[in-house]
């Protein structure tokens, strides 16, 4: 009887909502967020009033966004196939919760969102809406609906009334775009072609290294419990400070990535990114993380990193596993405190001083090449290594 929807205020899911009432005969509630993407949302309560809706949620989701999920995912120096960061992997999470939680209130039995059958994203939203919400209606029209071109969608738009910005349509970028706080996205046009180099206007967060300063930018990060809290000593919210580290990253060529990936359902994809903000906090992360971080705890964090990446990327940020490793990752961060400071250079970033007052190990006395006054016997040396040497020994003595 009624079914929210995600919606942008852009003209596919416009005709979305005309569509679900139209097929489903079913009131349209609409939801939009403002995750950083960098369109105003405001829009979409006209758009959405011109189309008879009458529940209208329009949310800025920004904090809660990089406090709640890019943060936490960040405490784990997350990385999908050693290149992306996760950007639209981690905002459907967000989106998927806000859906049922809107669906709870305003008594709907469905959600529906406009992603298509063939990307990770339709699996994001739906397995969290379902662990969210068993008994959830799931309706995602881009696969049932017979308007598989451009020109069905117009023509459906244009026969249902919904108003099309021509101008909009016709500067329209050739690229699948996803944005927010974290990145910005592109897929398809001429990079389906994964030969094809994009073409440099396609960029637009950040400047080409060749293009950026020369002269090198420097900052500092706090670090509290494994999140980034100050920069140069500014205390910021987590939505500005990732706000603030694009600015400062894009000015400096940093964060561009051009990838050929693995998607869930089974297909290869390639997509650019661009992820200045992000690319500074992971390299910061890791300089905090190897100054306070027991050796041991940082080698299983690593070695655990990349299915912690898996669930995400995979849609499943609201499961009993990643809750688990959640709770792990984020009590591996009680000592990650203190100052980076960074050098951002031409595309690349790079740390170059790292402190913490109360909770660094490392220790100057020990790790000294000069007189360390007794605090490190080497001679203890030889018996750790002849005991780690007693299996190679005997092994080498082995005939054959
Ligand atoms: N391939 C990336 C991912 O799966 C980006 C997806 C972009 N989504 C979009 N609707 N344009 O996370
Ligand atoms: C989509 O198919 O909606 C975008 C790509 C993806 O989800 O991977």
């Amino acid at each position: 009887n009624k079914v929210v929807l995600a919606y942008s205020g852009g003209l596919d899911t416009s005709i979305i909502a005309k569509w679900l009432s139209e097929t489903y005969g079913c009131e349209v509630v609409t939801f939009t967020a403002d995750i950083g993407q960098g369109e105003e949302v405001e829009p979409a309560r006209a758009k959405a009033k011109a189309m008879g809706i009458k529940e209208i949620y329009i949310e800025d989701l920004r904090e809660e966004f990089v406090r709640d999920y890019v943060f936490p995912m960040f405490r784990a120096n997350a990385i999908y196939e050693g290149e992306y960061l996760l950007g639209t992997s981690i905002a459907r999470p967000l989106i998927a919760k806000r859906l049922i939680e809107i669906a709870n209130e305003t008594g709907a039995d469905a959600v529906s969102h406009g992603a298509t059958g063939k990307g990770n994203d339709q699996v994001r939203f739906e397995l969290g809406a379902y662990a969210l919400k068993p008994g959830v209606q799931v309706i995602a029209p881009w696969r049932e609906w017979d308007l598989n071109s451009r020109e069905s969608l117009m023509k459906y738009a244009e026969e249902h009334n919904i108003p099309v910005d021509y101008q909009k349509a016709k500067t329209k970028s050739p690229y699948s775009m996803d944005a927010n706080l974290l990145h910005i996205s592109y897929e398809g046009g001429i990079l389906e072609d994964p030969w094809a180099e994009a073409e440099d206007d396609m960029w637009r967060w950040s400047v080409s290294p060749e293009d950026a300063p020369d002269v090198a930018t420097y900052i500092t990060l706090t670090y509290e419990k494994g999140d980034p809290v100050a920069l140069d000593g500014e205390r910021l919210s987590p939505a500005a400070m990732l706000e603030t580290l694009n600015k400062i990253g894009g000015d400096n060529g940093i964060g561009r990535l051009d990838i050929v990936e693995n998607r869930y359902v089974g297909m290869k994809s390639r997509g650019c990114y661009e992820t200045p903000g992000g690319t500074i906090m992971m390299k910061g992360h890791r300089g905090i993380e190897s100054l306070t971080l027991d050796r041991e705890v940082g080698h299983l964090k690593d070695a655990l990193m990349p299915k912690y990446t898996e669930m995400i990327y995979n849609g499943y940020w609201w499961s009993p596993e990643r809750e688990m490793m959640q709770a792990m990752i984020d009590a591996s961060q009680t000592h990650v405190n203190g100052d980076v400071r960074m050098k951002l250079y031409k595309g690349s970033v790079s740390v170059v001083g790292r402190k913490s007052e109360k909770d660094s190990l490392f220790d100057e006395k020990i790790a000294t090449f000069e007189d360390d006054e007794g605090s490190y016997n080497q001679a203890d040396a030889e018996g750790f290594i002849k005991l780690n040497a007693l299996r190679l020994r005997i092994g080498a003595g082995r005939k054959g």
